[in-house]
């Protein structure tokens, strides 16, 4: 368990490095998809970056949850987040709903999107279609994500391929705020990984990799998942009827595509070198062989930290706490910025108290 001290002094802004934001949320059990396309990345740019690191639960009630699961899977999270590597002395990790600043943004950048940028969000489409009921909080989502991101004013926002669409939205936010009111917002980059950035479906790999399919056998790793189950769900990995080892736009090589990409983040290896790797393999059963390998290799250092983390929930809380704490610093002032500039008479600090 990290128990370095980690106060607001430690975690000067940075003047020189670039400040990264980026969130995910507590719902569903963490899979391989969000350690390739975020995690890894998020831990590996730590030193280089000014870094905030959010578990989004206002985003997770967007669609029903069960309130107990939800204050679980929240923790747990965090001690995942932990154990993947994200440093208390490098990075700010917080709970979003600890940081009222959030709720507060979505509000005022919601009075200045057109509700069309939403109803054309390809998130929401997916998720509202064929739903008896669908909350104004989901069309809403990517306002409050716009606001996550705008408060933090973070250059870059490291993300998997599915939710670039809605970095984009958050810097057109940003640009129209910018010139209704004034200059307050940095427009920030989507950073998407370019191998790992959109991890497949074993089962199917035209289907994305995600937490909602996860309790389908054989569609996801998931982060916990035992080597046994990870061996089982590798090897009955969909792929195609050639033997030809080597990464490929083909779609109807994608399943094999998916276990070479899978392997190169894991081994930080450049293509030709994984083809190589591969050269003397006989067939799919030894690239999935070798490929379950890797993941098991690469997964078991963090299942192991994640269970000593969980084993000390109010240190895990402590932690968060003071993530919450930093994240308020660069929070506060943006929101009283934003009421400034919107017109809002801003309480008179000093009677405050
Ligand atoms: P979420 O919780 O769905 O996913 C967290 C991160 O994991 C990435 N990811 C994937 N990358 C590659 N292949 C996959 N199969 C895969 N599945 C998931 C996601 O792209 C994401 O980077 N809306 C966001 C959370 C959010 C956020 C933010 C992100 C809220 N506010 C501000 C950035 C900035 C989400 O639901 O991610």
């Amino acid at each position: 368990m990290q128990t370095t001290s980690n106060t607001i002094e430690s975690q000067p802004q940075s003047k020189t490095r670039r400040r990264v934001f980026s969130g995910v949320q507590p719902s569903g059990d963490p899979q391989l998809g969000n350690y390739l396309g975020a995690f890894k990345g998020w831990v590996d740019r730590q030193d280089q970056k000014d870094n905030f690191f959010c578990i989004v639960d206002l985003h997770a009630i967007t669609v029903e949850q069960n309130p107990e699961e939800l204050r679980r899977q929240t923790r747990e999270l965090a001690a995942m987040l932990f154990a993947c590597g994200i440093d208390p002395d490098k990075s700010t990790l917080f709970i979003q709903s600890h940081v009222t600043a959030h709720a507060e943004a979505c509000w005022i950048l919601n009075c200045v999107t057109p509700i069309g940028w939403l109803e054309r969000m390809t998130q929401f489409k997916d998720k509202s279609t064929g739903q008896d009921s669908v909350s104004a909080g989901l069309l809403d989502y990517p306002v409050l994500m716009a606001g996550d991101i705008l408060l933090y004013s973070a250059h870059e926002v490291p993300v998997g391929e599915d939710q670039k669409q809605h970095v984009e939205l958050a810097r057109d936010i940003a640009q129209r705020f910018n010139r209704i009111y004034n200059e307050l917002f940095v427009v920030p980059e989507p950073v998407i990984p370019e191998v790992g950035g959109r991890v497949m479906g074993l089962n199917d790999p035209n289907v994305k990799m995600s937490k909602s399919f996860s309790h389908i056998r054989g569609h996801a790793i998931r982060l916990l998942d035992e080597p046994k189950e990870i061996q089982r769900s590798v090897m009955r990995a969909v792929t195609d009827s050639e033997n030809e080892i080597r990464f490929s736009d083909d779609p109807e090589r994608a399943g094999v595509n998916n276990l070479l990409g899978m392997y190169k983040v894991l081994t930080d290896q450049t293509e030709s070198e994984v083809e190589a790797d591969f050269a003397d393999a006989r067939g799919y059963g030894d690239l999935k062989k070798r490929v379950a390998e890797i993941v098991i290799e690469g997964l078991a250092p963090i299942q192991k930290r994640y269970y000593e983390l969980m084993d000390d929930v109010a240190e895990l809380d402590r932690l968060l706490t003071t993530g919450a704490d930093q994240a308020r610093q660069v929070a506060e002032p943006k929101i009283q910025e934003m009421k400034q500039a919107v017109g809002f008479v801003l309480p008179d600090q000093s009677r405050s108290q």
